[in-house]
């Protein structure tokens, strides 16, 4: 895998995505994307001929398709079509179709190059970038997938000025993250932002400098070995919150469960490493009133504890934490056991007064 890959801001995203093409050498070209982003989104690019001309390939919208049949589709279009490892392929969507996208190019006669253009903020701070790809399978997320990265990531800022503010703050809530794991100033700005009322030359600056730490994580450590697993802080207790979500039928959007999961890690990290309990109070005020709160009771503890030991973070039994002992102060491959998780969970559930 490359180890930074080239990461693009534009408020032209057709002109740059037309300039970006111009410099790849592909025999054909194609273009994923889901119903949504084919509706909503491609006919911005009535004027990138390139595109224009792509052969369209497109899957069914959302999560749940993230999956083996849409992604044998997408193989499907690209052998009927004639792609050859010249061919190249351009992923417009959010963070299911590049994964998906990404996926079908790096195993498509063993790779063929592909161009990451997220449209949701979700999609490009966290998804589009840092080379994961991959689908779910056998009710787990993403648990088939290679690290491969784009050739280039072209994040066009239009996309943003329509996005549902629950889009908008699904993707804020891996920027905290961002924050959290990097320095006390750029946190500080995020936390003080008002994403009920998102001011987008306030937000865009900040964006940049959030996919700019995530950059900076992935070129030293592309392959999750060490220092990437920063980027987990928050998801542990989240994919657990989220899953639970789902099995309620009553779905929370990805970065809402990590909102809350990071009150909780920080929570733990304040009973492990002593994360200052103001910066837990801080956060938790701004997830209440910008995501309101995610409701349990004890009851659901042995479920959440059960999801979090099929978390494949985990090595061995024990189940694996990323924490901090302060802003911008990372401690990978830290571990609680069941009775540290709980102690956790209640004080969750006090912070948020359920
Ligand atoms: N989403 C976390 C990572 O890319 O490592």
């Amino acid at each position: 895998m490359k180890e930074q890959q080239e990461v693009l801001f534009t408020p032209h995203i057709s002109r740059t995505l037309a300039d970006v093409l111009s410099r790849y050498a592909y025999d054909k070209l194609f273009v994923l994307t889901d119903t949504n982003t084919r509706r909503y989104c491609m006919p911005l690019f009535q004027d990138c001929e390139p595109l224009t001309q792509a052969m369209p390939i497109t899957i069914p919208a959302d999560d749940t398709h993230k999956n083996l049949e849409s992604l044998s589709s997408v193989w499907m279009v690209l052998s009927r079509n004639g792609a050859t490892r010249k061919s190249f392929l351009v992923n417009l969507g959010g963070g299911m179709v590049t994964d998906l996208g990404a996926f079908a190019a790096s195993t498509f006669k063993r790779g063929i190059a592909f161009v990451n253009v997220p449209t949701t903020l979700l999609g490009a701070v966290d998804a589009a970038v840092g080379g994961k790809t991959g689908i779910n399978f056998n009710g787990l997320k993403n648990e088939i997938g290679v690290f491969n990265s784009a050739r280039s990531v072209v994040i066009g800022t239009e996309f943003f000025h329509t996005l549902s503010s629950e889009n908008l703050l699904s993707g804020y809530a891996e920027m905290l993250k961002h924050g959290l794991i990097s320095d006390a100033a750029t946190y500080d700005r995020l936390i003080e932002m008002d994403m009920l009322h998102p001011d987008m030359q306030q937000l865009l600056p900040l964006l940049e400098a959030s996919v700019q730490v995530k950059e900076r994580v992935v070129a030293e450590d592309p392959f999750e070995k060490g220092l990437r697993k920063s980027l987990n802080l928050g998801h542990t207790v989240g994919h657990a919150f989220e899953s639970l979500s789902h099995e309620r039928n009553q779905p929370v959007m990805h970065g809402y469960a990590v909102a809350w999961g990071l009150v909780c890690e920080l929570l733990l990290s304040h009973l492990q490493l002593g994360f200052p309990v103001e910066r837990v109070r801080q956060l938790a005020a701004f997830v209440r009133r910008h995501y309101g709160v995610f409701y349990i009771t004890c009851q659901d503890y042995d479920r959440l504890y059960e999801r979090m030991t099929h978390d494949k973070k985990n090595e061995s039994s024990h189940i694996n934490f990323t924490l901090l002992a302060d802003v911008g102060c990372v401690k990978i491959n830290c571990t609680a056991d069941k009775k540290e998780i709980e102690a956790m969970l209640d004080l969750y559930r006090d912070l948020f007064n359920i």
